[in-house]
């Protein structure tokens, strides 16, 4: 039995991306090993959000987890911010942190670039908080999308540098890409991921999105002129990107999908794109519409919360024992 750990922000509305991506090879790994999964609403805060939304979502993060095959009896499911131990580490993680390795993470580069000189500092120290959320728990593996893989890099160098100077207090974890690491790209920007902060939402699959919003989002979905399907991402990156989801939702190959498109055009292949999603998507809206309102999400939560705070202390303990943070 392997120990599992991942988290999501409830930074926005989910999209097709964090389900592919991430979301549903958590449920997988459910029955087989001691898995942890966590909203994580201190990443969230590394740029401004409204409080109220960041409530609301967080909850909405909750039921989407459970409608998207989550079994809080088999998984432990908790919102970060209440257990204490992830900041907590998450400071010891920043000052073992260079300023240089933080500021060549690709994802601060791109968020700091759109922020002037304002750039929260947050963004510069998420990485070792993600370190943290994933070292407390001793984690084996960590589910996640493509994106990730330089955070999951960061980890690992954090854990090894702590391990080196101060004994051998954490476990490597390494990254669990699913599906061969599908990467969900933007409908309009096909070189581009599809992002929950994406301001154009055509471009953007929302889990919760209405069956006929995704059908008209895929019809007008940017392709080329080509009238081939083939999956080539240099000349043909948007048609690879409705291949890749295809591929993902159907489990066929991108070579079987090319072959049963041979000869027909790009409107039949994108009618079954949307076709296929859709029939994955409304089964997790239905449970979703259930859930979001009951008050048993609220004990599940808790009782998640009460189960990640006992293994995490376990580790933070450890930790500030081996860097002299005690006294007695
Ligand atoms: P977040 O909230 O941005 O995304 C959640 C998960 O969805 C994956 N993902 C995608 N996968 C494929 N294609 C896409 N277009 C796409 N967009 C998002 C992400 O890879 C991720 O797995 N840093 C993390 C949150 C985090 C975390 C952690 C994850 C904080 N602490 C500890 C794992 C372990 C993030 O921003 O996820």
């Amino acid at each position: 039995m392997s120990i599992i750990f991942s988290g999501i922000q409830p930074s926005g509305n989910l999209t097709l991306g964090n389900y592919l991506g991430a979301l549903r090879n958590f449920s997988k790994l459910q029955d087989a090993n001691e898995c942890y999964y966590c909203i994580v609403n201190q990443h969230a805060i590394t740029v401004p959000q409204d409080p109220q939304l960041l409530h609301e979502r967080t909850r909405q993060l909750a039921a989407i987890y459970i409608a998207s095959g989550l079994d809080p009896q088999k998984a432990t499911l908790f919102v970060q911010s209440e257990v204490p131990e992830h900041v907590q580490l998450g400071w010891i993680m920043i000052t073992s942190s260079y300023v240089g390795e933080l500021e060549r993470m690709t994802q601060y580069k791109d968020k700091a670039s759109k922020r002037g000189d304002s750039i929260p500092a947050g963004l510069l120290t998420y990485p070792p908080l993600m370190a943290a959320d994933i070292l407390l728990y001793q984690a084996d593996y960590v589910p996640v999308g493509d994106d990730q893989k330089q955070h999951m890099e960061i980890t690992r160098d954090l854990a090894q540098r702590f391990n080196r100077l101060y004994g051998d207090v954490f476990k490597l974890p390494q990254i669990l890409l699913g599906h061969d690491g599908t990467r969900v790209m933007s409908l309009q920007e096909p070189t581009k991921k599809m992002s929950k902060s994406d301001s154009n939402t055509t471009a953007t699959i929302y889990l919760l999105d209405d069956p006929k919003d995704i059908e008209k989002k895929i019809k007008r979905a940017q392709t080329d002129s080509l009238n081939t399907v083939r999956y080539d991402t240099d000349c043909q990156p948007g048609i690879s990107n409705l291949i890749e989801i295809l591929s993902a939702v159907t489990d066929q190959s991108h070579e079987d999908i090319e072959k049963a498109y041979e000869g027909k055009g790009y409107g039949a292949f994108k009618k079954d794109v949307a076709d296929a999603v859709i029939s994955v998507l409304e089964p997790i809206q239905q449970r979703y519409h259930q859930l979001v309102g009951d008050p048993e999400l609220d004990a599940i939560l808790d009782e998640g919360a009460k189960k990640a705070h006992a293994k995490a202390n376990v580790t933070y303990v450890k930790a500030c024992r081996a860097m002299g943070l005690y006294r007695k």
